[in-house]
């Protein structure tokens, strides 16, 4: 690493005594209790565990989507405590690509409308955005459905056309919360090639969640997570 530029030896993602608390009558619930990470850059990362073990608690955090009880996060070098909410979803906006389990694609609008979302209030010229829009769903082989609506789709078609959402900013940083959950097995393995393919040819750091152990096989780095805490 001698060659290396120090901004690039920097972690993507420092996490540092990291706890989330939410206060019930019943008792407590500490969907993250002290978790301390370092995530590499251009790296993928999977972090597995059962349900309910704090795995989108983690990564709803890093991508500033929530706050912390404790603890901070430092992301791309910035430390999110320090931000206001307009800096941390300027953050999002410039720096991160997000995919959801359930694709959050809006039923009434075209694959390509759904795509320029993330473009369309930056007051960029529409064509422009529309090139690139296109360029993203041709990076994820859907050319041929851009005008078809999200309920035109299988559930794998719908989750590429999140991702070639979430390229439209060409994050450095790409989250993806158990973005194969909820596809049969043959298209989990189309998402999860294309995210990780897409991650490594252009060095982004990817971060992926899933409850699945076989999808941990396909990353360089493994988080465990058990009630809140990372295991060995
Ligand atoms: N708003 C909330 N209020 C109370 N408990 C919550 C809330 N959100 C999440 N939790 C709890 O935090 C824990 C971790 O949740 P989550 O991060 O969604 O787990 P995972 O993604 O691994 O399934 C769970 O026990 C969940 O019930
Ligand atoms: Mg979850």
């Amino acid at each position: 690493m001698v060659n290396s530029a120090p901004a690039l030896e920097a972690p993507a993602v420092r996490a540092a005594g990291l706890v989330k608390m939410y206060p019930r009558s019943e008792g407590d619930v500490y969907a993250l209790d002290h978790v301390t990470l370092a995530i590499p850059r251009g790296s993928s990362t999977v972090i597995t565990g059962p349900s309910g073990s704090g795995k989108s608690t983690l990564l709803f955090l890093i991508a500033g989507l929530a706050r912390p009880s404790e603890g901070h996060v430092t992301v791309l070098g910035q430390n999110l405590a320090g931000m206001n909410d307009d800096e941390l979803a300027d953050m999002r906006r410039s720096h991160i690509g997000f995919v959801f389990q359930n694709y959050h694609l809006i039923p009434t609008l075209t694959v390509c409308e759904n795509v320029m979302l993330p473009l369309t209030p930056a007051r960029l010229d529409a064509l422009k955005v529309r090139a690139k829009a296109l360029h993203c769903i041709e990076q994820v082989g859907l050319q041929k459905r851009i005008n078809h609506l999200p309920g035109e789709l299988s559930g794998g078609e719908q989750q590429r056309v999140a991702l070639a959402r979430a390229l439209m900013n060409n994050p450095e940083l790409i989250l993806a919360d158990e973005p194969t959950g909820n596809l049969d097995p043959e298209s989990a393995d189309t998402i999860l090639s294309l995210l990780l393919d897409l991650g490594r040819s252009d060095c982004r750091t990817v971060i992926l969640t899933s409850h699945n152990r076989d999808v941990a096989g396909r990353c360089e780095h493994q988080i465990r997570m058990e009630a809140g805490r990372l295991v060995p």
